[in-house]
Parts: structure tokens; sequence; C-alpha cells
């Protein structure tokens, strides 16, 4: 393994975080205010510099979460993005004015191809744009951000002429967004290069790409040997389309090879897992097994003659700990003779430091109940059980079902739910045993969302693992994500559709946004 330290001190890497921005523009992610706020806590728990919260001018429903965010979230700048206008502008400056360190994101597009086809304005006029907003919006906050979008596409010279008008009229951070996975790591490292010569030293370079050839932290990287400071990237590398730079793999880059690169972040690393499952989990999108750093099979070893050499010595075949990013996970934990102190302390070294009393009260239960049936926990179950806490007013609840299903024959599922009026039982049947239990579910709350997406994946290995399902729903204009973790999948399926359920009755469902980044819209 190698753990040489640089010969000079390393550089610091901003780390700019847009999951809930950028990430939130993957197809089919829709992220309530709940969920949003304990991203934001989580990331800065992690450590990132700045959190992207939304783009306020996209709906009521978006201003307001970044405002929550940015009231209730202390450590990194919070932002906001905005187009270069003025109601953008005084969306993002209203939804982060609360915050301890704010910052207004604003942009515009620079490439021959966005200029002449969807703004429909001269480069002079572009010029003229970014000057007014950047202006107007350090009217309002000391720290703003100009991109240039398709940046990667647009004159060398232009771009170099848009950022130095830009940090006359304020902007202190200018971004260079490759907004179409476009370019390559040569490219983006002697842009970079170029752009340093050309701006005044104290000005902040930063990167923003996306994955559509898969060179996104690639490409990041290089943005950074070229003079980059802040590189902005998702968790999981979700966002748009191919999504863009993966945080984890950008940051146990440098980590691990900053013998070769020299940087370093303020990232905890070991708050990366546990990062990564509550985004996948929040937002319905799975982390593929072989994902870099946070996927199932980051730290497995499955051939004989690798399984041999890490018995003998883990670097064999390992270029970093899985420690070292939250991954300690795989050892056993606890059984069912484990007392209320041992449990409590097994949550805090998971570092679930915060859980309130009457949580973990109620998490022994659910551990005790769980140890009976499956004998050992692990750390991943725990987690699990952790994450699956509801933080959605428990209107109905799930209090026993029994299934009827077989071949040749149709499916008919009995559940009974704890309602505000005492429990209430429905019997009908589906095309298959959970849509069954999803009909008897809806029968007693007297709502039928639409089921949109689902998805079953084992959080722990094993025939006894527990199993975690998420389901998408639509109902009516709202999206809603649930999630139901059992050792029953039919169990776990009703467990996330009464939290959707419960989720309509608290009114938590995230509306559809209107019109974001229309063509000509600016
Ligand atoms: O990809 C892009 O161009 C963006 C900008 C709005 C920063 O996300
Ligand atoms: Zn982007």
């Amino acid at each position: 393994m190698t753990d040489q330290a640089p010969s000079t001190a390393p550089e610091r890497i901003r780390i700019f975080d847009t999951t809930l921005r950028d990430g939130e523009q993957s197809p089919g992610v829709a992220l309530n205010h709940a969920q949003k706020l304990e991203i934001a806590h989580t990331l800065a728990r992690l450590g990132v510099d700045v959190i992207e919260a939304g783009f306020p001018i996209a709906s009521p429903g978006d201003l307001e979460g970044v405002s929550r965010i940015a009231r209730e979230v202390r450590g990194p700048v919070i932002t906001g993005l905005a187009r270069a206008n003025r109601a953008d502008i005084e969306a993002a400056a209203r939804a982060v004015e609360a915050a301890e360190k704010p910052r207004i994101h604003t942009f515009i597009a620079t490439s021959p191809i966005h200029m002449a086809k969807k703004l429909n304005l001269e480069p002079d006029a572009v010029v003229e744009r970014a000057v007014q907003a950047v202006e107007y919006a350090r009217s309002f906050v000391d720290d703003v951000e100009f991109s240039a979008e398709d940046a990667t596409r647009s004159d060398w010279a232009f771009l170099a002429r848009i950022f130095r008008a830009a940090v006359e009229a304020g902007a202190t951070t200018v971004n260079v967004p490759d907004t179409v996975g476009y370019t390559t790591p040569k490219e983006l490292r002697e842009l970079f290069a170029f752009l340093k010569g050309e701006l005044p030293a104290h000005v902040i370079l930063s990167s923003h790409c996306h994955d559509d050839l898969g060179m996104a932290v690639a490409n990041s990287i290089a943005a950074a040997e070229g003079g980059a400071r802040q590189i902005e990237c998702t968790i999981n590398g979700i966002g748009e389309r191919a999504g863009n730079a993966s945080l984890e793999e950008i940051v146990m880059a440098f980590h691990t090879r900053r013998d070769v690169y020299g940087f370093e972040t303020g990232i905890r690393t070991r708050e990366l897992y546990r990062a990564s499952r509550l985004v996948s989990r929040l937002s319905g999108m799975p982390v593929q097994p072989n994902k870099a750093i946070v996927g199932d099979n980051a730290f497995a070893h499955e051939s004989g003659i690798h399984q041999d050499g890490v018995i003998k010595a883990r670097e064999t075949y390992e270029i970093m700990n899985a420690e070292l990013v939250g991954r300690e996970a795989a050892v056993l934990v606890m059984g069912k003779h484990s007392g209320r102190a041992a449990f409590r302390k097994a949550l805090t070294d998971l570092g679930y430091t915060d859980l309130p009393d009457d949580k973990v009260q109620s998490l022994f239960a659910r551990f005790k109940d769980l140890a009976d049936r499956k004998g050992q926990i692990y750390a991943d179950d725990l987690r699990a059980m952790v994450e699956a806490r509801s933080d959605v007013p428990q209107t109905f609840t799930l209090e026993g079902f029994q299934i009827t299903s077989g071949m040749n024959m149709t499916p008919v599922a009995f559940v009974r739910l704890q309602t505000p009026d005492g429990p209430v039982d429905a019997t009908a049947h589906g095309d298959g045993p959970v849509e069954a239990a999803y009909q008897a579910i809806n029968k007693i709350t007297g709502l039928a969302p639409t089921l949109e997406s689902y998805r079953i994946q084992a959080v722990t290995r094993g025939g006894d693992a527990l199993g975690e399902v998420s389901v998408g729903a639509r109902y009516g204009e709202a999206t809603l994500h649930g999630t139901g973790v059992a050792t029953d999948i039919v169990e776990a399926s009703a467990r996330a559709w009464v939290r959707v359920q419960n989720m309509i009755v608290a009114g938590m469902g995230t509306e559809r946004r209107q019109g974001e980044f229309a063509p000509g819209r600016i």
C-alpha cells in the first residue's frame, strides 16, 4: 500500500457537493424537505466545504428546501443556483439568507451553440448579462460563484474574458462546467492552466464534470492538476444523464495517491459509506455492486488466490482499508444476548451519536426481535435498521399480514394495520403477493398511489440477510419514495408501502417542478 507523504505540504481542494441540486436532477429522483435536510446534515458531518442545496426558482418547494437547509445546517457554505436574471437571483438570495455562510451561484452559457441556439444572444450581450448577474448577486451576499455553462465547448479566449469580467463584478469563484461530459483529462488540465494564467491569483477556479464518456472523475482530477481548487461533485456520482463526478472516488484518489497529487480535502473519509447509503436509499438510485469505494464488491475478494493473499497480508490486493471509508462493518457485532448498553455502544461506534433516547429504545426492541429470528446481527443490519427508522409521522403501522400464493392461483393478502381508529384488517388479491399486499393496504388507508418503481436488495450477505425494498410512487402531482427493511421480502415491501402512505398523509411528497432548464427560458 502506498502511504508516502508528499514532499511538500499538501494543497487544499474544496469539495463542493451538488447532490441536492445536480444530483436531484437525475431522472426519477425527487427528494422531500425532510430527506434533503437529512442529506445536508450528513454532508456537513462528512466535511464538504460547500452544499449546493437546490435551485430555488424552480418551485416554491425548492426554495423552501434550500432555506430550511440554510437555517438549520451549520459548517459548510450553503448555496442556491440561479440563472443570470434578477428573478432567479432574488429567489436564491431569499433562500440562502439565513445561512451562516451564504453563497449565490449564478450561471450563463458561453459556448457558441448555446449562445446562438438557446440564448439567442451575441457574445457581448452574454458578457453583459453575466456582469449584471454577478453585481446583482453581490448586492445580497459577499460570496458569489459564476459558472460558464458548457465551458468546455466554449472559445478559450472568450471564457477568459467573461471570467475576468465576472471577477471584476465581484465573483469570488469561477466554475468551468463540462456540461455535456465532452472534455478529456489532458484538454481540461490545459484549460485550467490557461485560465489560471489569465485570472488574478485570489480567484478560486472550480471544475464541474459530467460523466457522459465515463471520464468525470479523471477530468476533475486533471482540473485540479491544472489549477482548480474547488471540485463540484455528487455522492455516488448521481446527476443529469450519466451523472456527475463521484465525490467518494475523487476524495479517495487524492487520499490514496497523495504521493502523486499532493492534494488534501477536508472530507472525513470514514463517513463516506454511510453518506453513500443514505443518498442511495433516499434517492431510490441503487449503487452498482462494482462501483469503486462504495459498491458492495469494492472490498470483496472472490478468487482463491486473492483471498489467500489478503489473509497473509491485506496490502497484497487492497490499496486502501475498508475501515478508511467507513466499511469496518463486515465484522460480527452482536447477538440476542447483547444488552442495551452494548447496543448503544455499537450504534455510537457506527457513528450514530445523535439518536434521541426514545429512538434508541424503539430500535433496541426491533433489534431484539431481529436477533431472535436471525441470530447474529452485523453492523450492516444495524445500519439498515437505523436508516429505516421513521422520520415520517406513523399514522398507519403494519401489525401483521398473511399471504397465500402459489403456481396457477391468484395470490391473496390479508393485512392488518394499526390506524388512528384502532386495528383495521383488509383482504385483497393481486397479480403477485406484493401487489396483493399493496391492494389490501390501499383498502385500509383509502389512498391509492401509483407504484412507479420497485427495487429490492440484500443488505447483508447470506440466506438470513435483511432485504431492503425501495419503492417510488406517484400520488397526484407528488412523487414519494419509501423504504422498508425486513428478513421477509413481502414484509419489507409492505413496510415500504405503508411508509409511502404515511408520507402522503403527512403531505411530505415532492411536487413536480415546472419547466426547469426549459429551452429558451433564461
Ligand atoms: O452542468 C452544468 O453546466 C451545471 C451548471 C448549471 C453549473 O450544472
Ligand atoms: Zn451540471
